[in-house]
């Protein structure tokens, strides 16, 4: 008999799973956290969006709102540093491009052209500024919940995650992610789980662990191990969704199916298509009446977004996509000829013909690559 899959609770809303795809600057767009939540991610939050691009109403921070309007529950990530703009960035949001089921606010983010605004993981050096924002964030967009994403502290000597989660609860916070490594570690050395741990036995709020999730098996450990509520699954869903079937079917006490090579060819040509649409824009947003417009900056009072035609829409997706390619391909015989041609690759059906040529339908092994090395498909702690 299977065991019962463990659901989550998230303010109101019963979470399916413990098992989310993590918020990920420039790779959980729509078509990536569909592709997760086919998989069974039970919610996918957006990347970081800045609130005041959300209150200055810019077409980038647009873009990062873009999705299916089946995809719920809809969870939104903001960063910044002030307080006041952070709620009136989740509130925009929220009120004008909902619906919106959760927001999480950034306060993790170590990349110093954010933290020296004061934005990210510099909230974390002043634990009643965090106190602060939660609460106006809990005010402005309530009775959503609101979680908040940490790291370990600022450096060694500031490992405060523990008190900082105190603070995001007494701010009214229904849960924090931990990402257990100090803004001065940036993604080096090993994430620091006992603090998972002790975090989490100083709050009643739910704690979400992650760090170096790199496999079901680790994920599944690290819940054990910690008593987390969930797990945020980054880096180890980067060219592997197929992560969040591995878990479920773990979790049911199942031995997880492997992946097929038509299953993970299908998945690539998907994930391409689904790029190509949402740079067609599918899904585009439409400022509502009266909503801010972008600050125009050049002389003719344009500004930065430019509307791509279907070809050159094409070309930007799989320029973006090209990460994507590049972690699909890794650990497969074939991956280092395919990575070779990635910079060739400008269309769809650039893509599908390197995929035939490296990775041919009938999974025989083209000669080219017959004596390629194979190494590992999993994600290490140094690959960003
Ligand atoms: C490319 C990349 C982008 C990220 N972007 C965000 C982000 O926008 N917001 C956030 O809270 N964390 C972000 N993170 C951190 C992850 O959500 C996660 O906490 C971290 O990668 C640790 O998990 P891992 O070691 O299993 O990858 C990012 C991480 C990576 C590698």
């Amino acid at each position: 008999m299977s065991t019962p899959i463990q659901s989550v609770q998230l303010g109101n809303l019963l979470l399916p799973n413990r098992y989310f795809l993590a918020p990920l600057a420039g790779v959980s767009d729509w078509p990536f956290r569909l592709l997760c939540r086919e998989l069974g991610a039970s919610i996918a939050h957006t990347e970081m969006i800045s609130s005041h691009g959300l209150v200055h109403g810019g077409d980038r921070t647009l873009n990062y709102l873009e999705r299916p309007e089946d995809e719920r529950p809809f969870a939104i990530q903001v960063f910044g540093h002030d307080p006041d703009v952070l709620a009136a960035g989740a509130r925009v949001a929220v009120e004008q491009y909902g619906p919106v089921d959760a927001v999480d606010i950034n306060m993790g983010c170590p990349v110093k052209k954010v933290c020296c605004h004061g934005a990210g993981a510099a909230m974390l050096k002043d634990p009643l500024l965090v106190e602060r924002t939660v609460r106006k964030v809990v005010d402005a967009v309530g009775p959503l919940p609101v979680t908040v994403k940490l790291r370990a502290g600022w450096d060694e000597e500031h490992k405060n995650a523990p008190e900082i989660a105190r603070a995001c609860e007494q701010g009214g916070a229904v849960a924090v992610g931990l990402h257990p490594r100090t803004r001065a570690q940036l993604y080096r050395g090993r994430a620091d789980w006992d603090l998972i741990r002790r975090t989490k036995e100083a709050v009643k709020i739910s704690v979400w662990g992650s760090g170096d999730l790199f496999t079901a098996e680790a994920a599944r450990r690290m819940l054990r191990e910690t008593g987390a509520d969930a797990a945020r699954i980054a880096r180890g869903a980067c060219g592997y969704p197929w992560i969040f079937r591995e878990l479920l079917a773990l979790e049911r006490g199942e031995t997880p199916p492997e992946v097929t090579l038509s299953e993970w060819r299908a998945m690539i040509l998907r994930h391409v298509e689904l790029a190509v649409a949402d740079k067609q824009g599918r899904y585009r947003l439409q400022r509502p009446p009266g909503a801010p417009r972008p600050r125009s900056y050049r002389e003719n009072g344009g500004h930065a977004h430019e509307e791509l035609d279907a070809d050159g829409a094409e070309r930007a997706a799989i320029r973006e996509l090209r990460k994507h390619l590049l972690w699909y391909t890794r650990g497969r015989r074939g991956g280092l000829a395919f990575r070779r041609t990635a910079p060739d690759l400008h269309t769809a059906s650039d893509v599908k013909r390197a995929l035939d040529r490296y990775f041919p339908e009938d999974g025989s092994v083209p000669a080219e690559v017959r004596d390629e090395p194979v190494g590992s498909r999993e994600l290490s702690a140094e690959d960003v």
